[in-house]
């Protein structure tokens, strides 16, 4: 991702959030990834859901 010029995470929606594993790897940003350290690059966030409802798509931007 350090090398990247773009990030793109994906994820299933599952009730209504990203999936577990998704959010352990973002969690797990927390120390090793120092603020700042992914500043400037284009980062693309995909939802594949079942049945997206408006509300969700709104928390999620
Ligand atoms: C445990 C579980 C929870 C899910 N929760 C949601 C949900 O809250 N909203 C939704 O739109 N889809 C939900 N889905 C559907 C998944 O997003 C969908 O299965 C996933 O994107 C993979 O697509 P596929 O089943 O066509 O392979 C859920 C699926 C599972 C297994």
């Amino acid at each position: 991702m350090k090398a990247a010029d773009t990030v793109a995470i994906g994820s299933p929606v599952y009730w209504h959030n990203m999936s577990g594993a998704v959010r352990n790897l973002i969690d797990r940003f927390y120390g090793p990834v120092q603020a700042g350290a992914l500043k400037g690059k284009k980062f693309v966030f995909l939802f594949q859901s079942a049945a997206p409802e408006a509300w969700m798509m709104e928390k999620a931007e």
